[in-house]
């Protein structure tokens, strides 16, 4: 068993993912600045689980309270959740994101390295891949230049990483390339807790059905696919920190930087969420057709085998899940943690 930093933690996927550290026996560090997220769901999270885990609020940039913390803890590997999320947010302030995600990465790299703490497992993004590619995307296909800043700082963050590895041996990263992560913890207690109004798709869905927006506007309807609205790989999040899990595992074990695609490998229509989440909550989701938003590309989905036959690691839950667990967090907790 590990002792593992999780940055970020108290975030939507890293709170998910602290669940199952815990339940796996690990020892769970969290470290996050709550700048976007709730103590409350850290105490769910242990509640869950019926274990305790320590929870440092700081910020990532801050060197001091890095090394305390490695200095403290007999930290074995950290998983980094932790960063500013909000693609529409990052056009407007990119220095506040190059802060967060560049610097804020390059501090933690910087004390891991000072306490010769290796192992990393990254959250990176599927937006990292060229636009030109064809779908089902797979890591061997070139990365391009992410229409936003967001995803630009997922895409320099993997490049460093890349060059940290060839020069320092004794790192062993791995980069999770998440397609699109929904649903919630099954229990209802846990789920994604946005801030003002979303700019994904499943929470904005789920506030309509909750009556916290009047109607859902999608995105285009001209697209080359299957109902003319956008494709993406919707994958739940339990199975998203599941892989976590499995891609730690194998870092412990071996060294270099790896990339690995995590998505259900099966694409989805907006209008196919949609109607899937009316059916199987039977509830009525009002929407109407607007432009397409720019910098989306009609189809998005991942070749995941890569990460099934290196990691371990499979999908579990279907989208039928993914919407039934989304709302049931949605309707139990209306307004989030809050
Ligand atoms: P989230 O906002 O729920 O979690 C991120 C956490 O990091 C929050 O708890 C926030 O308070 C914390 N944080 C932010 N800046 C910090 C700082 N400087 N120091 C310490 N803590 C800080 O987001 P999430 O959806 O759980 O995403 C986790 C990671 O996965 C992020 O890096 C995100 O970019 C990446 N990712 C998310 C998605 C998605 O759709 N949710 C897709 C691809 C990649
Ligand atoms: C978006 C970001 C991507 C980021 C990812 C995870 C853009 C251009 N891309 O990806 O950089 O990594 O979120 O945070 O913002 N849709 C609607 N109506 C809505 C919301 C979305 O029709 O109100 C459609 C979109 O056009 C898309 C699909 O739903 O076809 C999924 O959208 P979203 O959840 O925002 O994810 P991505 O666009 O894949």
């Amino acid at each position: 068993m590990a002792t593992v930093l999780v940055t970020g933690g108290a975030g939507y996927i890293g709170s998910h993912t602290c669940v199952q550290l815990l339940d796996a026996g690990h020892e769970v560090i969290v470290l996050d600045n709550l700048s976007n997220s709730s103590e409350q769901s850290l105490h769910r999270v242990q509640s869950l689980s019926n274990k305790t885990l320590t929870f440092i609020r700081g910020d990532i940039r801050d060197a001091a309270t890095l090394d305390q913390l490695f200095a403290k803890y007999n930290i074995d590997a950290v998983i980094h959740f932790a960063g500013l999320k909000a693609v529409g947010e990052s056009q407007q302030i990119p220095l506040t994101y190059f802060e967060h995600n560049i610097a804020g990465s390059i501090a933690l790299f910087n004390a891991m390295q000072r306490a010769q703490v290796f192992k990393l497992v990254f959250s990176s993004s599927a937006t990292v891949y060229d636009e030109s590619n064809i779908s089902p995307l797979n890591e061997d296909m070139p990365t391009g230049m992410p229409s936003n800043n967001y995803g630009y700082t997922k895409l320099i963050i993997e490049q460093l990483l890349e060059k940290l590895a060839i020069a320092e041996p004794k790192w062993s990263i791995a980069l999770l390339r998440y397609f699109n992560p929904v649903g919630a913890h099954k229990s209802g207690c846990m789920g994604e807790d946005p801030q003002g109004t979303p700019n994904n798709l499943m929470p904005y869905v789920t506030q309509v059905a909750v009556g916290r927006r009047e109607q859902l506007s999608i995105y285009g309807n001209d697209y080359d696919t299957v109902d003319g609205t956008g494709v993406r790989d919707y994958i739940h999040v339990v199975d998203l920190a599941s892989a976590h899990l499995c891609a730690l595992k194998n870092r412990l074990l071996s060294t270099g930087c790896r990339a690995w695609n995590i998505g259900t490998g099966t694409g989805s229509s907006v209008l196919q969420v949609v109607q899937a989440f009316e059916k199987v909550n039977g509830i009525n989701i009002p929407y109407q057709f607007v432009p397409r938003r720019e910098g989306d590309v009609a189809t998005s989905f991942s070749d995941n085998r890569r990460a099934i036959t290196e990691l371990g690691w499979k999908p579990q839950y279907t989208l039928e899940d993914m919407l039934l667990d989304s709302w049931n967090w949605q309707k139990t907790n209306p307004k989030g943690y809050r």
